[in-house]
């Protein structure tokens, strides 16, 4: 929801900033702006739209080589995508411009208390409101950090923000509160951002910024402080183990169809380490401390959530824990909290920013609950918030579609549930444990070997079911779970409507739908509830429904598109199914000329209610 950056060093500025914005567009991409000092003057030039609108106007510009500079790429919460909201924004007296990724809840009361002392606002957000709060601050403080400590005490809410002062044109100034950001030092050069592949290729050292940390940075110095007593605060650098080609689409033509192809990879270094030599036991240290949940409350949000109810079916039937998924944002606002005694929490999120499921997670510790993460971003606010935390290891997901972020936290849970299941010592559990075990390490060479005619398939069957305004996805037990992420995937990418539905529930009204011009795509493998699914792909046939089946070879399931992929036995067949799904979405999107990595209405990171 949003990306900033800051940069103070050596070379010239913009190109820095432009070039992280780029990194951090998928971050939102309505608006996008830079700051920096030109002839005594702190210069702010915006665009409208995405990055590119910015740099056309750039390109029409005189730009000095200065060094220090910020940026900022949008996705609009308080006005509309208009060049008068994006950021950056500047103070009245045009002394202080800043960026800012969140956002302020009293905003309006600090509006009306600033309105009366004279200031005037040009735009809708609670970013302007609260650069001219620093400067309010700043005409009784001589030391602009502490000016910006004091507003950021009176602001309520979610920031990351950069802030830049015409008066120290080589030095930026940051801030985190449950916002993402990231300080890289460099040599004789800092950054701050929003992620990491903003500022990967300068620096590898990074510091993860604390809630309540506030930063000021020039090329050679910075200093850290805490808000609430402007007392350094301890930090240990880390070094970042991964390069710039995980943030690359190294010849795919979108990010997202390079990170489908990355999943048997994903795969493999989800498990790398977790399984022990003999394959016969999964090793997951960060569990260890813990009992075997009596019950387990899964909460998340999106593509995580449709993780959530896929790894409900191993955890039930392999580990023996009820399990419980929710949608974060109902979660957080039940009334009674179903926590029971031995409950725990496990909280799935990508990003680990996602604001409803960070909130769910602060709600089960609340409660007195272990609440477990599993994440992909390292440092995350999910991540250092949660009792321990499970890496899904996947490295970077750019494209704003979830995907083998989804393969890889299916992949967590299936060794969750095989690492309890071992736990609780059942006799019988353990030979099939080992053959579940060897099922998953053949998965990285079966998917790698079935991709490319997934691929195929998925780009034929795109071009025939293109016109389609509707879709339905079907699927039962596990695949239910995959049939959702189905339609999301449909639907946020190629803004086809689409509605996942347990194939079962179809009777109950949906199929009222069902006319030759509405298709049906249903997921029927080779199960124990096959002739249950088949039985239900014949009733919508039966109203001249047009389907599009994903089975195995040899159920002789008639449909008008028979797609068949390699066997797996359930659940794990999921891993076969969920690159199908996602390359039909793809390949819809792309074949109708759709903005596959960065659809519109959308952001990666959901930092916001
Ligand atoms: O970062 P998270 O896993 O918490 O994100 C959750 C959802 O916002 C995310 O999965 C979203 O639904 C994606 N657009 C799905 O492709």
């Amino acid at each position: 929801m949003c990306g900033i950056i800051g940069y103070a060093g050596c070379r010239p500025a913009v190109p820095v900033v432009i070039e992280g914005l780029h990194r951090l567009e998928y971050r939102g991409y309505d608006s996008a702006g830079v700051a920096f000092a030109q002839n005594k003057y702190l210069r702010v030039i915006r665009a409208k739209g995405k990055l590119s609108a910015l740099e056309e106007k750039l390109a029409t510009e005189q730009i000095t080589t200065a060094t220090c500079a910020m940026g900022h790429t949008r996705w609009a919460t308080h006005g509309v995508p208009a060049e008068r909201n994006a950021h950056p924004h500047s103070s009245n007296d045009g002394a202080l411009a800043i960026v800012h990724n969140g956002i302020i809840e009293n905003f309006q009361e600090l509006k009306t208390e600033l309105t009366a002392k004279g200031h005037v606002f040009h735009s809708e957000t609670d970013t302007e409101v609260l650069v001219n709060l620093i400067a309010e601050c700043r005409k009784r403080e001589p030391d602009l950090l502490y000016a910006f400590a004091a507003a950021l005490r009176l602001a309520h809410g979610a920031y990351a923000v950069c802030l830049m002062e015409r008066g120290a044109p080589d030095t930026f100034y940051a801030a985190r509160m449950s916002a993402p950001l990231i300080f890289g030092i460099g040599a004789g050069e800092n950054f701050a951002a929003s992620d990491i592949p903003a500022f990967l290729p300068y620096t590898r050292k990074v510091i993860f910024l604390d809630d309540g940390d506030i930063v000021q940075a020039s090329a050679k110095n910075y200093r850290i402080l805490r808000l609430e007593n402007l007392q350094p605060a301890a930090h240990e650098p880390q070094k970042i183990l991964w390069d710039m080609q995980a943030a690359q689409k190294n010849g795919y033509r979108h990010f997202m169809l390079k990170e489908i192809f990355e999943q048997p990879r994903v795969i493999a270094d989800a498990m790398a380490g977790r399984v022990s030599p003999q394959g016969d036991a999964v090793l997951l240290p960060e569990l260890d401390d813990l009992p075997v949940p009596a019950r387990l409350h899964i909460v998340a949000c999106g593509t995580s959530w449709h993780a959530a109810l896929w790894g409900r079916h191993l955890l039930e039937s392999w580990a023996h824990i009820p399990v419980q998924t929710e949608i974060a944002s109902e979660f957080r606002y039940r009334d009674n909290l179903p926590l029971g005694k031995g409950d725990m929490a496990l909280v799935i999120s990508q990003s680990g920013e996602t604001a409803d499921t960070l909130a769910a997670l602060r709600m089960a510790k609340k409660q007195g609950a272990a609440a477990i993460g599993l994440c992909n971003v390292i440092g995350s606010s999910i991540a250092r918030e949660a009792s321990t935390v499970l890496y899904t290891q996947a490295g970077p997901e750019i494209s704003v579609a979830s995907t083998k972020a989804m393969c890889s936290q299916m992949l967590m849970l299936a060794l969750m549930a095989l690492y309890w299941q071992a736990k609780q010592d059942r006799p019988t559990d353990a030979a099939r444990r080992k053959g579940w075990l060897d099922i998953l390490a053949s998965l990285p060479a079966m998917l790698e070997e079935a991709l490319p005619a997934m691929h195929e398939t998925a780009r034929r069957l795109s071009r025939k079911y293109a016109q389609a305004r509707n879709f339905f996805y079907l699927g039962r037990g596990h695949c239910f779970a995959l049939a959702l992420e189905g339609a999301l995937k449909l639907k946020e990418l190629s803004y086809i409507h689409a509605e996942g539905y347990a194939a079962g529930e179809m009777k109950h009204g949906p199929i009222a739908l069902i006319d030759p011009a509405f298709p049906t795509f249903a997921v029927a493998l080779d199960d124990p509830l096959f002739p249950k699914t088949k039985s239900n792909i014949e009733e919508v046939q039966a109203r001249q429904g047009k389907v599009i089946a994903l089975t195995n070879e040899g159920t002789g399931l008639s449909a008008d598109d028979v797609w068949t992929v390699p066997h797996l036995p359930p659940p794990l067949a999921g891993f076969m199914v969920l690159p199908a799904l996602q390359l039909f979405s793809y390949e819809m999107a792309d074949y109708l000329g759709k903005d596959v990595d960065q659809p519109r209405n959308l952001a990666k990171s959901v930092t916001v209610e």
